[in-house]
């Protein structure tokens, strides 16, 4: 009996000294910097930086991105550096190269053209530093670790479908007059919107239900430089007068975002509101407060909502894995390529808010008080 127990302890000294040597192997970013600390444990993450670049305080949706980085990077112990680049990318470049020298052991970034960013990233990459691309994709970097994003592909499809279904087009009404813009050519995402709405509207062009009088459809003429509605609104001036000016009613737009939407309201209600008896279905993505109210008042029909609290919550999770080593969620192994390679993604839900929803989807979910959008 005694033989018995003797050998039983005798295995569980053998399990457990087993089971601390696997735990000092896990791998963690912290070696190099505190290898010589033996008590740090790979749990402890207090006080390691994280850089997090964005693009710009101009839009609504990044300086909230920011702010739930921060604050949800900061309740999981990490320090935070946060920079905004002015939508300009030889600030963000020199951000980034200061998160890299001032030590952060991992950046999150929404780049301004996804392009630009490899010499900078060699560096990061040369310093072990991960680098995980949110929101929109950084292109042709092998120093990409992870990609937290919405699905971009169906943010375009809902906005599509809600014009087929508003204009009953799948019933074979029309024709209809439509118009398209989209984003920046720089920025990954736009391409995925674009061909997401397409996909489901191209068909309809091509059966004559819809007809886009300006003859503006391909991708780059339909493209925003720097997403600004100041160039949504002058496209849009010179469309609304060269096919719109004689009475012709304009029954929808197709707007990637907020931005652009914002464009076409403001060269609608100057150019076409007073002598139009419609006002067209348009489309947007962000659900930025001023869209929101435009909704709410007629003026844009919908928005696509993409929480940024979940897209946080994911990038963290992200940020979290690397630190301590391990393999962080992903939803999406096939669909972003960043000309290096596969990027693992985790892709968020779109979901569409209209005048019928939004009270649920923006007010009860916490995301905008009542008096956001008077
Ligand atoms: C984002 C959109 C945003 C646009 C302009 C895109 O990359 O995904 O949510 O409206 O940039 O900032």
């Amino acid at each position: 009996m005694k033989k018995r127990i003797l050998g039983v302890l005798l295995v569980c000294v053998m399990v457990f000294s087993l089971l601390t040597a696997c735990d000092d192997k896990t791998p963690s970013s912290d070696s190099g910097s505190n290898a010589s600390s033996s008590t740090t444990s790979v749990n402890d993450v207090k006080g390691t930086k994280v850089g997090v670049a964005m693009p710009t305080k101009d839009l609504q949706r990044w300086n909230q991105d920011g702010d739930n980085m921060k604050k949800q990077l900061e309740a999981a112990g990490y320090t935070v550096d946060l920079q905004y680049a002015s939508n300009d990318v030889a600030t963000q470049v020199s951000q980034i190269e200061n998160m890299i020298s001032s030590g952060c052991k991992v950046l999150v970034i929404a780049s301004i053209e996804g392009d630009s960013l490899g010499t900078v990233l060699e560096q990061a990459k040369e310093k072990n530093v991960k680098v995980i691309a949110y929101d929109r994709l950084i292109m042709n970097s092998d120093a990409v670790t992870y990609y937290a994003t919405f699905d971009n592909y169906m943010v375009g499809t809902k906005q599509g479908e809600y014009i087929e279904s508003q204009l009953g087009l799948k019933d074979g009404k029309g024709p209809f007059n439509i118009e398209l813009i989209t984003g920046d050519p720089g920025d990954n995402n736009a391409r995925f919107f674009f061909g997401g709405a397409m996909d489901v509207l191209q068909k309809y062009i091509d059966n004559g239900q819809l007809v886009v009088k300006s003859g503006q459809v391909d991708f780059a003429t339909c493209a925003t430089q720097s997403w600004s509605t100041e160039n949504a609104q002058n496209r849009f001036d010179a469309i609304i007068s060269a096919n719109y000016s004689d009475g012709t009613q304009l029954d929808a737009v197709l707007a990637s975002n907020d931005s652009t939407a914002m464009g076409v309201t403001n060269s609608l209600e100057a150019n076409y509101e007073g002598n139009h008896s419609n006002w067209p279905i348009i489309t947007g993505q962000d659900c930025d407060k001023p869209n929101v109210k435009n909704m709410i008042a007629g003026k844009q029909a919908m928005s696509i909502f993409k929480d940024t609290r979940t897209l946080a919550e994911k990038t963290v999770e992200m940020v979290d894995a690397i630190i301590k080593g391990k393999e962080a969620p992903v939803n999406d192994t096939k669909t972003y390529n960043n000309g290096t390679g596969i990027i693992p993604s985790y892709l968020c839900e779109p979901v569409f808010a209209d005048a019928t929803n939004y009270k649920k989807i923006l007010i009860e979910s916490g995301y905008y008080t009542e008096d956001d959008l008077k």
